[in-house]
């Protein structure tokens, strides 16, 4: 989509639509939309008076202007309640919109939410564009274009402001709202793709071909043979039971001067389908574990989005990637692995293959002797149990670090709920026969603190600060957020990864631990 910003009078703009945004409860429209509704002899205050347009958020209201207006169609936006606007309500609102003028050609647009007593001007317009293009976003790969109604034609946005001193700032915010969005919709398209197209040797290659694009990436992949000579036990463990080869991803944004900074690491579950091996999985929704690299997704998106904004920072994301399959030579329960560090582990359960991997990725992170890791996860049901589709858990060993992310995830909208990792839930590693055991679940067991036992099991392999996201029900099919398809991919993670980045380059630890 082409992103235009334009200064200008929204009523004196020629477009195909112009896209006003409405408080709820507001009866006299002021700003940009009171001055079109002077020009429509009063048909915006006539819906609000009647009721027909609420202002609620994401309400939408498209009508012609019959030649009153330079503009041939007006769409009005609900905004919802005015003390609640926020780059999260701006980024839904859009949505809404260019989803109800995804039949034209193009829609312009006033920088909702930047009026007085707003967001920054910046903000505004970067949360907008990352709305319309996360809002507009379809996973049609797979699909006949000429079958596809549904396809959206829009091809243009225009961003409207009069007012000459903000527009340096809404260009700025529009282009980082690009980029952004477009590495979130990047990590989208990754995740939404089926297990048989990607496997881990694709999702290497698919890495491979993004570093080829930036100067500043690297892209490093360990194949079966190095991990065994690295001792990645819980790697090849999980991958036995499947044709298909584990990887090691190492992908390194080191920008010219930071070579030699020490890195902030990031780490993501890159299981490209989870059947939960012997510990087979029950049929109903199995095909949702195609999503199980949506961690893998969200750190390569992040890394690519912070090269492009040229973020002052060195970040290496790891992705160690396998297939979970009960093949003939499969992982089972009962058996004993060893890990990178040298500890071993009692596969009590072979569906919980997550920690099994991220493990190993986190003592490989170890060598980069760095100032923060962050994994992020789609680790355990237990966590949607917990906090459903709203937010990801979060855990760590690291207050400060904790906090960083807490407002990272504010201001991106992309949330998290801190989960605590109390030195009780010890009793949930232990094993009779190994250093530790792998799952809780099972002999009639009762389920408990199951997100809490995986971040446990993490814990046991760092020796830095450390934060551990338990994405699993952020990840995909969020029906809430109207930004979000209904069904699939939702790129959690690429937004909350960059502005954690942003602000530790810009503001780096109180205390460094390393
Ligand atoms: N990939 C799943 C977790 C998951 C479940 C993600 C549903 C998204 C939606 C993970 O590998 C898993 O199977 N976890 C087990 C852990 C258990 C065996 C300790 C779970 O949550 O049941
Ligand atoms: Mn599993
Ligand atoms: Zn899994």
């Amino acid at each position: 989509m082409e992103i235009r910003v334009l200064q200008g009078d929204v009523t004196k703009v020629e477009t195909e639509a112009l896209c006003l945004g409405i408080f709820q409860g507001i009866k006299e429209p002021g700003g940009a939309a009171g001055a079109v509704d002077r020009a429509l002899n009063g048909a915006i205050s006539h819906l609000l008076h009647s009721g027909e347009f609420r202002g609620r958020k994401g309400e939408t209201l498209l009508f012609p202007t019959l030649g009153r207006l330079p503009a041939r169609r007006v769409l009005l936006v609900g905004l919802g309640q005015r003390e609640n606007v926020s780059a999260e309500a701006v980024r839904e609102a859009t949505a809404a919109a260019v989803n109800a003028a995804s039949h034209l050609a193009e829609l312009s647009t006033v920088v909702h939410g930047a009026g007085v007593g707003g967001l920054s001007p910046q903000e505004a317009a970067q949360a907008l564009v990352e709305g319309a293009l996360l809002g507009l976003y379809r996973f049609r790969k797979y699909r006949r274009e000429d079958d596809d109604e549904h396809r959206p034609t829009l091809e243009r946005l225009q961003l409207i402001e009069v007012d000459e001193g903000k527009l340096s700032a809404i260009r700025q915010g529009a282009a980082r709202g690009r980029t952004i969005a477009e590495a979130a919709c990047w990590a989208r398209d990754l995740a939404n793709e089926p297990g048989n197209a990607l496997t881990p040797e694709e999702l290497a290659a698919r890495t491979q071909a993004l570093a080829r694009g930036h100067e500043a990436l690297r892209c490093g992949v360990l194949t079966e043979r190095e991990l065994e000579a690295e001792g990645l036990g819980g790697i090849l463990a999980v991958a036995r039971g499947s044709a298909q080869p584990p990887r090691l991803l190492v992908l390194e944004y080191a920008p010219r001067g930071l070579e030699n900074e020490s890195p902030i690491v990031l780490v993501g579950k890159g299981v490209t389908f989870d059947s939960g091996g012997i510990s087979l999985k029950a049929r109903e929704g199995m095909d949702a574990m195609k999503y199980d690299m949506a961690g893998a997704a969200a750190v390569l998106g992040a890394v690519k989005a912070l090269a492009e904004l040229k973020v002052p920072a060195r970040v290496v994301a790891l992705v160690p990637a396998v297939e979970n399959l009960p093949g003939g030579d499969a992982l089972k329960p009962g058996d004993v692995i060893q890990m990178g560090n040298g500890k071993t582990v009692e596969v009590t359960n072979t569906d919980a293959e997550g920690r099994l991997i991220l493990a190993d990725a986190l003592v490989y992170a170890r060598r980069y002797s760095p100032q923060a890791v962050v994994d992020l996860a789609t680790l355990t049901g237990a966590c949607i149990i917990a906090l459903g589709k709203e937010a990801a858990g979060l855990f760590g060993n690291d207050p400060d670090l904790l906090g960083r992310i807490e407002g990272a995830a504010e201001a991106s909208g992309e949330r998290v709920w801190k989960l605590p990792l109390y030195d009780e839930y010890k009793e949930l590693l232990k094993s009779e026969v190994a250093d530790l055991k792998n799952s809780v679940l099972g002999r009639g067991a009762l389920p408990q603190a199951g997100a809490a036992a995986g971040a446990m099991f993490l814990r046991e392999f760092v020796e830095y600060p450390w934060a551990h996201l338990d994405i699993a029900g952020t990840a995909f099919d969020v029906e809430t957020r109207l930004y979000c398809p209904k069904k699939g991919a939702t790129g959690y993670g690429v937004r909350l990864l960059v502005r954690l980045i942003e602000r530790l380059s810009t503001s780096p630890s109180a205390n460094p631990k390393v």
